[in-house]
């Protein structure tokens, strides 16, 4: 089944216990977390404090995407906050076999990001070694922006990459998923679909989950 992991970087954080519980309530699986260091990416986020008091809202999987260089800087205290799945950038690590073993050292699950511009290839030495792969189909930086559909492709070929390696990898999708698209994501191989603004922006952020659902098995 379609897993629906919303970002809350897009939530009202002046009320984030109430957001999520609405998450909660629409069936999200997941709730994604965008790490922004502000030299990867421009913008910046939050940290293992603000994680540790989500941690303290919900019980469901904390999704980390970390848009970072050093990511590994992170590991131990983002495992101790409560985080489950470690996304790290292909882009931000020069050593990325030693940060994706010390991520499972840790006992958090592993993934790698791609941005949109870096080839799925550049997979290929990593996958035996990862739980998940993140497919940017934005920008990373800022919610709120436009599907690259070129992109469609890539994820189709990561797809393929997966199968034959015959590994139980989870294809995440994140950056301009809405009702709209969310069907021909999924039907590319997407597992996970990641949406911030598609949901956030509507007024009843329960059924805003419920609705991409919807569209992604229809
Ligand atoms: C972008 C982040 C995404 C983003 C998704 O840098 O990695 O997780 O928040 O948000 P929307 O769905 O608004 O594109
Ligand atoms: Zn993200």
């Amino acid at each position: 089944m379609i897993k629906i992991a919303p970002s809350v970087l897009s939530a009202d954080f002046s009320i984030l216990r109430k957001q999520i519980i609405l998450l909660e309530k629409g069936g999200a699986d997941w709730i994604h977390l965008d790490i922004m260091d502000g030299h990867f990416v421009p913008n910046l986020t939050f940290g293992s404090l603000i994680i540790k008091s989500i941690r303290s809202i919900t019980k469901l999987p904390l999704d980390a995407h970390l848009m970072a260089y050093h990511p590994e800087r992170y590991i131990d205290d983002f495992k101790k906050a409560g985080v489950d799945l470690f996304t790290v950038h292909i882009e931000a690590c020069v050593h990325l076999h030693r940060v994706v073993q010390r991520i499972k050292e840790s006992g958090m699950k592993a993934g790698v990001s791609l941005n949109p511009s870096t080839p799925a290839i550049s997979l290929r030495e990593i996958i035996p070694s990862i739980d998940q792969i993140l497919v940017m189909t934005v920008n990373p930086g800022f919610g709120g922006q436009k599907f690259i559909k070129s992109t469609l492709r890539k994820i189709r070929e990561i797809a393929i990459m997966i199968e034959s390696s015959k590994q139980n990898i989870e294809l995440e999708v994140d950056g301009g998923v809405d009702e709209k698209n969310a069907k021909e994501i999924v039907n590319a191989g997407a597992t996970v679909l990641i949406a911030g603004y598609s949901i956030f922006s509507k007024k009843n952020i329960s059924i805003a989950v419920k609705n991409i659902r919807i569209a992604a098995t229809k």
